[in-house]
């Protein structure tokens, strides 16, 4: 019989995490099968713990309920304590393990597919919430040598950087990018982890930042340009890039952690964002 995975959240139908895990399995000849998990808010652990009593071998975790997995996890990898979020459990006999692939998602997405090696790079990471913990550790480990972190609430930015002990890590408000700038010479790389999405104003940070990087790149994903994509190219960046790419890739990480392959995400990826454009078009 085959294994089941699903995805968890709230809302969740318009994951398009089965899908990904669907292509995985036929590509990898693993005989799994993927479901969309609705949990309610204050439910999680109920409902994970009944999925596994169901027979399931493992979860994705998505919004709002990372910080959920991690409390239910009796075991945690180094990348999911220092996330300080779980993405990913799996179940085996009552050991319940977490883990966090969404920062190697992002590295992967930007070294392989966009072909911008981290090594040696400084990074402005834009928001300090959940999304932007997850990948700071992972962007270090990849040879990040300057990890900046900007955010609307400057506060929140700096509690980050000072909890994470690292000297390559600062917070700083929207308003300090500027004296970051100058003091620190430019960012190669600039990721947005705001949840600023596709509308609205453009972040209030200064346009030199853009022109002086290798790579904008949008944590969110859609069929058009985010509005942080949008900002980037219109203020000179030579390339920009939106999600999907994380999506996929953190996907690709997962089914490596259970089942021990890594899928080919190039395929993957090419028909997603076809989907895209074409749901788009309708
Ligand atoms: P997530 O898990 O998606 O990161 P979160 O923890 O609620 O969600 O964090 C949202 C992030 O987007 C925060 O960095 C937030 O800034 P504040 O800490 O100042 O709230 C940022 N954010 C949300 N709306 C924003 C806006 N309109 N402009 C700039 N930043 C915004």
């Amino acid at each position: 019989m085959a294994d089941r995975y699903a995805v968890i959240g709230n809302p969740i139908a318009h994951s398009r995490s089965p899908a990904i895990h669907a292509r995985f399995a036929a590509a990898t000849g693993q005989d799994i099968v993927y479901e969309r998990l609705l949990a309610p808010v204050g439910g999680f652990a109920e409902a994970a713990l009944r999925f596994r009593a169901e027979g399931g071998r493992g979860l994705n975790v998505t919004l709002p309920f990372k910080l959920d997995a991690f409390a239910l996890a009796t075991e945690r990898s180094a990348r999911a304590e220092a996330a300080g979020a779980v993405n990913l459990l799996a179940f085996d006999g009552e050991r319940i393990f977490g883990d966090n692939t969404d920062g190697a998602g992002l590295v992967r997405d930007v070294e392989v597919r966009l072909g911008v090696p981290l090594a040696g790079r400084s990074v402005l990471l834009l928001g300090a919430g959940g999304a932007a913990r997850g990948v700071i550790r992972p962007l270090l480990d990849a040879g990040a040598t300057r990890v900046a972190i900007a955010n609307r609430t400057a506060a929140r930015a700096r509690e980050l950087a000072t909890g994470l002990g690292d000297a390559r890590v600062a917070g700083c408000g929207f308003d300090e990018v500027g004296a970051m700038l100058d003091g620190g010479g430019p960012f190669d790389l600039l990721v947005n982890a705001t949840s600023t999405g596709l509308g609205g104003e453009a972040l209030p940070v200064p346009g030199a930042l853009f022109a002086a990087a290798l790579l904008a790149y949008d944590m969110v994903y859609a069929a058009a340009p985010t509005r942080f994509m949008a900002q980037a190219e219109a203020g000179g960046c030579p390339r920009v890039s939106d999600g999907l790419g994380m999506l996929i890739e953190q996907a690709a990480e997962s089914f490596l952690v259970w089942r021990g392959v890594r899928p080919d995400t190039a395929p993957v990826y090419a028909a997603l964002r076809a989907e895209l454009a074409a749901e788009a078009a309708r």
